[in-house]
C-alpha cells in the first residue's frame, strides 16, 4: 500500500491490518506507552474545505508519533491561485514525507499521487472519505466484535460517506444496505463494485426496509460541503430519511448509531437518538486519531526504523 486514495484500492487484508494497528496504538496511548515511530517526519495537510476532526486528529497524531504536521490552507498556497497540482506535488514531495489532502475532486488526490513521490492520504473528497470509514469500522468492531455477517445500514445522501461505507463494509464481510432518495444514489463505480464483489448488498428507497435487522445504523449531513446552495431542495428530498425512534425500531434491538459529524439535529438525526448514542458517536470521533495514526505508520514508516 503506497497511498490511501480510496478504499477501493485496498485489499481486505490491508484494511484489517490498519484496524489491528489502530487498536494497538489506541491501547498504547491509553496506557501511556510512547510510540515515536515517525520521528523527524513531516506531514503536509492541504485543506480546500473546512475541518475540525480531520485537521486536529492528523496534527495531534503526527505529534504523538514523534513527527510534525503542517496545516496548508489552499487559500494561502499557490494552488489556490492556479498553480497546477502536478507542480505542487513535485515541489512538496521534496520537502515532506507525506501529504494529506481534503478537496473536491477525487482526480486531484489521484493526480497528486501520480505526479508526486510521497504517500498521499485522502482526507475527504466529494467521492469518498476513507479515513472516516476506517475509524467507523474500528468503532463497530470494538463495540460488537467481528464484522463478518453483521448488517451495516446507511440512510441518507449517497455521498462520500455512503460510497466509502459500501466499499469498507463489503470488503470486511459485512452485509450493507443503503437507503437514499432516487436522485441521490451512491456513485456508479461503487455500485458496480458492490454488485460484483460477491457480498450482500441492498440499495433501497425505503429507509425502513434498509434498517430492518441492522446492527449499525449510520447517517451523514443532507447537504455536504460544497452543496450549501442546494440546502432547501435537499431538506425536502430527504425529509423521510431521518434517523429517529421509529426508524431505530426497525433495526436490531441494541443497534449502534454512528455519525461522522458534524451533525444537524432535527434533520438527518433527532436530538434524542443522537444523545442516546453519543457514547458511540464520540468514540467514533476519537477513533479517527487512532485509525489515522495507523495509516500514517503503514505509509510513512521506513523499513528497519
Ligand atoms: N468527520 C469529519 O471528517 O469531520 P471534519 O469535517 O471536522 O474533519
Ligand atoms: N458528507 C460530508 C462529510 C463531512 C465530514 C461532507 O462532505 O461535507
Amino acid at each position: 500500500m503506497k497511498h490511501l486514495l480510496k478504499l477501493l484500492d485496498l485489499s481486505t487484508e490491508e484494511i484489517f491490518s490498519i484496524l489491528d494497528l489502530a487498536d494497538q496504538l489506541k491501547y498504547e496511548r491509553k496506557h501511556g506507552i510512547a510510540h515515536p515511530l515517525l520521528s523527524g517526519m513531516t506531514l503536509g495537510m492541504i485543506f480546500q474545505k473546512s475541518s475540525t476532526r480531520t485537521r486536529v486528529s492528523f496534527e495531534a497524531g503526527m505529534y504523538q508519533l514523534g513527527g510534525h504536521a503542517l496545516f496548508l490552507s489552499s487559500r494561502d498556497l499557490q494552488i489556490g491561485r492556479g498553480e497546477p497540482v502536478q507542480d505542487t506535488a513535485r515541489v512538496l514531495s521534496r520537502y515532506l514525507d507525506g501529504v494529506m489532502i481534503r478537496t473536491y475532486a477525487q482526480q486531484e488526490v489521484e493526480d497528486f499521487a501520480k505526479f508526486g513521490s510521497i504517500p498521499v492520504i485522502n482526507g475527504l473528497t466529494d467521492f469518498c472519505h476513507p479515513c472516516q470509514v476506517l475509524a467507523d469500522l474500528m468503532t463497530i468492531r470494538e463495540k460488537i466484535g467481528p464484522l463478518k455477517g453483521r448488517k451495516l445500514c446507511f440512510i441518507g445522501d449517497g455521498n462520500n460517506m455512503a460510497n466509502s461505507l459500501i466499499v469498507g463494509g463489503l470488503k470486511t464481510g459485512m452485509e450493507v444496505s443503503i437507503a437514499t432518495p432516487y436522485g441521490y444514489r451512491p456513485n456508479e463505480a461503487v455500485l458496480t463494485f458492490a454488485k460484483e464483489c460477491g457480498g450482500q448488498f441492498f440499495l433501497e428507497s425505503d429507509p425502513f426496509l434498509a434498517a430492518s435487522g441492522a446492527d449499525v445504523v449510520i447517517t451523514d449531513t443532507w447537504a455536504s460541503m460544497g452543496q450549501e446552495s442546494e440546502k432547501e431542495e435537499r431538506l425536502k428530498a430527504f425529509k423521510d430519511y431521518q434517523i429517529n425512534a421509529q426508524l431505530m425500531a426497525a433495526a436490531n434491538s441494541g443497534a449502534m448509531v454512528l455519525h461522522c459529524l458534524p451533525a444537524y439535529r432535527g434533520q438527518e438525526i433527532t436530538d434524542s437518538i443522537f444523545e442516546a448514542h453519543a457514547g458511540e458517536i464520540f468514540e467514533e470521533a476519537e477513533n479517527r486519531l487512532h485509525a489515522q495514526k495507523a495509516v500514517l505508520v503503514k505509509l510513512l514508516k521506513k523499513e528497519g526504523k
